[in-house]
């Protein structure tokens, strides 16, 4: 008889709170960015390049607006690789843009029945993890303890396996460990993908150092997105990206087979690419990350197998990546909502 489990090969996972407990595999394909709007064959062709490069975890979203391009490129790839089931590939998709959310249940709009229209465009039956996008990322939205309740039923009607939730900070995570407190029965989110990356870091008792700490002590795994922006979002010449370049092109020299330290060319974008996101794995973070290239895809996929960082390096790393705050994805985190 086939197993239940979910044969992720050889890629290395992350385990993940849900009950039962699941994992993921460590690094997912995006469909956002590069992709949003895109709800086309370019879409089709970037989730079943990814697939065949090895990627065994799709991101993706109502807001992205190409479900059914991330659902027709996952379903090609299994069509045409018998060995490779649904299971054994983690896709996520994430709540947003409900306009009316029923409260009152004279509506029927509210988290379950968009997931259920998600499902239909994706061509699957159930989601392994689903996130709320955004504390609060539409007009006439309720409260997250209304929401959050309904994310819960996806669980108990078997569409969801695992309940996460996205751009939460820490007061708004605060509301659902206090559901908790009231009711046994409320599960907690799995998982908080937020804008992660080398610059970002904080010392002692900043609020993203609070955050992690936070989701550490209730189980949470933080789930990091636009880790590759300080390579290549600003424009511009910006001596902070050319000092972390400088560092990460030392370490690729001693960890990426092939690394040309000659060259400055896109194989050594990729590489420095690596290098970056090792250093993500190594803090425990679940990487989502995205490519329109296969070539690239593969080496994002075989990061895991590359040696590992050493804590001298990563503190260069750190450090180079500390002397730079900055956020690519301001309206992500707003002060107050
Ligand atoms: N939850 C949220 O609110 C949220 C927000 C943003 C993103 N996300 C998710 O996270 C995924 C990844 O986000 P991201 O795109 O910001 O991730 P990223 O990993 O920081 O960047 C990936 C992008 O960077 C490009 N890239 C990588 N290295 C480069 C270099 N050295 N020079 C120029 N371009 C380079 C890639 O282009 P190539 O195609 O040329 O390789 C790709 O388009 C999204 O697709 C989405 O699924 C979630």
């Amino acid at each position: 008889m086939a197993s239940s489990k979910p044969n992720y090969g050889s890629i290395p996972t992350l385990k993940l709170n849900s009950d039962p407990p699941t994992s993921v595999p460590w690094i997912g394909f995006g469909t956002g960015t590069a992709f949003y709007n895109k709800d086309n064959e370019k879409t089709i062709a970037s989730v079943h390049n990814a697939l065949k490069a090895g990627f065994r975890h799709l991101d993706g979203a109502q807001m992205y607006n190409n479900e059914a391009a991330l659902g027709e490129g996952l379903a090609r790839f299994l069509k045409e690789n018998g060995s490779v089931e649904r299971k054994d590939v983690f896709v996520t998709t994430k709540l947003t843009n409900i306009q009316n959310y029923d409260t009152t249940g004279k509506t029927t709009e509210n988290a379950v029945t968009a997931l259920d229209k998600s499902l239909a465009r994706l061509q699957l039956d159930y989601v392994d993890l689903y996130l709320i996008h955004m504390p609060k990322a539409y007009a006439n939205t309720p409260g997250v303890d209304v929401v959050w309740k309904d994310m819960i039923k996806t669980v108990e009607q078997g569409k969801a396996k695992a309940i996460g939730v996205s751009n939460f900070q820490q007061r708004h995570l605060q509301t659902i460990v206090d559901l908790q407190k009231s009711n046994d029965k409320v599960l907690l989110p799995v998982v908080n993908q937020i804008e992660y990356h080398v610059h970002l870091l904080e010392g002692p008792g900043g609020p993203m150092t609070q955050l992690l700490e936070f989701h550490e002590k209730h189980g949470i795994v933080t789930s990091s997105y636009g880790g590759l922006n300080p390579l290549y979002k600003e424009p511009g010449q910006v001596p902070a990206r050319d000092h972390l370049k400088a560092v990460l092109r030392n370490i690729a020299k001693d960890v990426v087979p092939g690394f040309d330290p000659s060259k400055d060319d896109r194989e050594t974008e990729t590489h420095l690419s690596q290098v970056l996101t090792l250093w993500s794995k190594q803090k425990g973070i679940l990487v989502v990350t995205t490519t329109g290239d296969y070539e690239r895809a593969t080496k994002y996929v075989d990061t895991a197998n590359l040696p590992a960082l050493s804590a001298e390096q990563i503190k260069k790393i750190d450090d180079a990546g500390k002397a730079y705050p900055k956020r690519y994805f301001e309206s992500n985190w707003p002060s107050k909502d």
